[in-house]
């Protein structure tokens, strides 16, 4: 009678296995079969108490996010059930295994008992998703572990671990091992049932809000009210922690649900729930599935032990992979592996590491200036200088020295990956690697996936990346790949309209008020205006057709103004505080008298629309020649490579938020009144006039 519980009795007890794989995600079936089991085993007189677990599967990832933003629930809708199982007049021990979260740990919040293994992580992660606990979380978290720490723990979605959630008194029990969980579990069972104990003791903070000092909620908020800049969620979930501090847990039960769905129905928690869904999509690639074998990977050499080689090297020692660091040069080598040691020893005075960590990721880490150190490592990322002459002696050696099958890797930024394969005799053992700055901390990883990389390096490289905690996505090949191409012409709009007459500091406003964390001007000072500059470099042949945009760029390069790094850029710097430069404006406005260009006063409109809607625009024609597989890569990419606002769900799902008409639209019009430069760089992606031409408001490819 059920598909996906296990019902047993154990003498007393009733045995409520959950298993649906993969997580347990609390659907309509499985919430339906719950609420059978429970009330089976609350009618059986034999039951003296129950015991949920997960079978053979984690306890309980939470609600199942894809039943979410349709039409209401089918009953039992999640917080009904939990308030029936609530209600229980026999004891309930929740055994968690793995993890809690969200639902899941509502759903153990709400048996009267937990008892975890020691590994198990339990949490609210909800408000990653734009959401907050809407199955009781809200209420009975500060009810069992204090208002602050609950307020802490849901608005940080941080999961805790089971030895913390004990010391909370989240849970009443951790058991020795996973593999004893059901076992310790029933004897807890049993000792409940002997003892006589109520179903549900007696909240440990029964008014959680009592020692709150006086305005917490107020000077909460107002502490925090710049994070939270834009978004809705914290400020919901806020609200409804405040509520059970001050009213009884129905009142506070019902006004949950309600904010609840106040969230649920945003277009933020839309946005954060397409990325969730993403990036599990990011991982499929087609062709690819576990059936095919990987190439091993136990060991791995980095060419270049610069900015970028350095962190990527400490990706795998951080792992307890053995990594060769090889370099031109003893200074540059020593250099580098300094710069290391002093990376971790940073994060070691942090608290976020043990000293005794940071030697044994140091031991891991073995320079060389000798090629031949590299003959047994399966995987090599070359990060040496931006130079194809260069990037062509090293692939050229690394031909003749690697082992056959040895996965060769690039880190280049813009150069073209087919060609690079194409200076060795295996194009189909290189792929590029292409991590971003700083490579140990951001979390997006390019994959690009050349004409001729085999099927196997692109699964293993996928598999690695996860392991060593990036976000892998796939690209083709392609001048700047998924993200710089997309930059170029964001990039270009922003320039091109300080010409025009746009500040610096308005634009980047017009950007850091959509919720960007900096605006496009801001950024190429931080990464250098002489960066900026070598990488248009392959460009060059396309900007000829008119380099008005990016003169004031050039000429702050030439000038050695290369932004923070030299104190001056777009903007003047006092260590990190900026402020406007007279003298920007004033060679804006000679610029734009020199080419001919008509200044005016620019709206904060215009600079929204002509900055995103080419960005966009380009997103769609990446998306068309197949660079990405998918539309979801591209928002991955964007929000998190590139800081774009997240609850925004990255340029493409803003596009369709906004409409994509109204995005085509606008770059016809802006393409109209910019004349000549209009015509020739505003044209708007076929691929976007095919969707709007057939009313289509999804973005997809076909
Ligand atoms: N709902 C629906 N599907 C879910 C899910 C959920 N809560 N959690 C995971 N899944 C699915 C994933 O989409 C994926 O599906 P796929 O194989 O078809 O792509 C599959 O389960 C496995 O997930 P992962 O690839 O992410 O597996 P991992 O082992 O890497 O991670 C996890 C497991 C830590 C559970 C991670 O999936 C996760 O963080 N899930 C979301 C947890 C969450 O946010 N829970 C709160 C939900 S909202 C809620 O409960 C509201 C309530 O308060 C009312
Ligand atoms: P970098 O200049 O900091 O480091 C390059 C290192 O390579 C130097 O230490 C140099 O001594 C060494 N090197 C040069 N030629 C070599 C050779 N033939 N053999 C061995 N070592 C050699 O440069 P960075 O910033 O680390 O960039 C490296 C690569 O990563 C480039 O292709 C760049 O485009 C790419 N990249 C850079 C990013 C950044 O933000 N800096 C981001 C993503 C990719």
């Amino acid at each position: 009678m059920y598909t996906l519980i296990d019902y047993s009795l154990d003498n007393e007890l009733a045995l409520i296995g959950l298993g649906r794989a993969p997580v347990n995600a609390l659907g309509l079936t499985l919430r339906q079969e719950l609420q059978a089991a429970f009330r089976q085993a609350s009618a059986d007189p034999a039951v003296k108490a129950m015991v949920v677990y997960g079978r053979g599967l984690p306890f309980c990832a939470g609600a199942d996010i894809a039943e979410f933003g349709g039409a209401a629930f089918d009953a039992p809708a999640l917080p009904q059930l939990l308030i029936e199982l609530a209600g229980s007049a026999k004891p309930m021990v929740a055994a968690v295994g793995g993890l809690a979260l969200g639902g899941g740990l509502e759903l153990a919040m709400a048996c009267g008992y937990r008892i975890s293994e020691p590994k198990a992580r339990l949490g609210m992660p909800e408000i990653t998703l734009g959401l907050l606990p809407g199955a009781g979380g809200t209420q009975r978290l500060p009810r069992l572990i204090g208002a602050e720490t609950a307020l802490e723990t849901i608005l940080s979605g941080q999961p805790l671990r089971a030895e913390r959630a004990l010391e909370l008194g989240l849970v009443d029990r951790l058991t020795a091992s996973a593999e004893t969980l059901l076992d310790e579990a029933c004897a807890f069972a049993r000792e409940l049932v002997l003892a006589g104990a109520p179903a549900q003791p007696s909240a440990p903070h029964a008014a959680p809000g009592a020692d709150l000092p006086a305005n917490f909620f107020v000077d909460y908020t107002a502490r925090k009210s710049g994070q939270w800049k834009g978004q809705v969620a914290p400020h919901l979930a806020l609200e409804a922690v405040r509520i059970a501090c001050e009213q009884p847990l129905e009142i506070g039960l019902a006004r949950e649900e309600e904010l609840f769905k106040e969230a649920m129905d945003s277009p933020q928690s839309k946005a954060l729930r397409h990325l969730f869904f993403a990036e599990r999509e990011a991982g499929k690639v087609p062709g690819i599935d576990a059936s095919l074998p990987l190439r091993p990977i136990r060991k791995v050499a980095v060419i270049g032990a610069g900015t970028m080689g350095g962190g990527i090297a400490m990706n795998f020692a951080n792992i307890g992979m053995p990594v060769v660091l090889l370099e031109q040069k003893r200074e540059a080598l020593d250099r580098g592996l300094a710069q290391i040691r002093k990376n971790y020893e940073i994060s070691a005075k942090r608290g976020k590491l043990t000293q005794e960590q940071v030697e044994q990721r140091m031991a891991l880490l073995a320079g060389t200036l000798d090629y031949a150190d590299l003959a047994d490592a399966d995987l090599v990322i070359e990060a040496v200088f931006e130079s194809m002459e260069v990037k062509r002696q090293v692939f050229a050696t690394l031909d003749e020295v690697c082992k056959p099958g040895a996965i060769l890797a690039t880190n280049t930024s813009t150069l073209d990956v087919d060609q690079i394969a194409a200076f060795t005799r295996r194009p189909q053992d290189v792929i590029g690697l292409h991590f971003f700055s700083p490579a140990n901390v951001m979390r997006l990883l390019e994959v690009v996936r050349g004409k001729e990389t085999a099927l196997d390096v692109l699964a293993t490289a996928l598999k690695l990346g996860k392991q060593i905690g990036k976000l892998p996505v796939v690209s083709g090949v392609c001048y700047g790949f998924i993200g710089n191409r997309m930059l170029e012409p964001y990039a270009r709009e922003a320039h091109r309209l300080l010409l025009e007459g746009a500040t610096p500091a308005q634009i980047d406003r017009v950007l850091t008020d959509l919720g960007l964390n900096m605006g496009v001007l801001s950024m190429y000072d931080l990464v250098g205006i002489d960066v900026g500059y070598l990488i248009r470099t392959p460009l060059r042949e396309v900007l000829a057709r008119d380099p008005s945009y990016y003169r004031l760029a050039d000429e702050l390069y030439a000038l050695g103004r290369y932004g923070q790094k030299t104190g001056r850029g777009m903007y003047i710097y006092e260590g990190r505080e900026r402020q406007d430069d007279p003298e920007v404006l004033a060679m804006a406005e000679r610029l734009a008298a020199e080419l001919g260009i008509q200044r005016r006063e620019i709206s904060d409109q215009e600079i929204h629309d002509r900055c995103l809607f080419m960005l966009i625009n380009e997103g769609l024609q990446i998306l068309d020649e197949g660079i990405a597989l998918r539309a979801g890569d591209i928002d991955l990419v964007w929000t998190c490579g590139y800081g774009f606002p997240t609850w925004l769900g990255g340029p493409l799902h803003y596009a369709e938020h906004l409409g994509l008409e109204r995005v085509l639209n606008s770059i016809r019009q802006y393409r109209e009144q910019l004349g000549a430069y209009g015509e020739l760089w505003l044209q708007p992606a076929p691929l976007l006039e095919r969707l709007v031409a057939v009313g289509k408001t999804r973005i997809s490819k076909d």
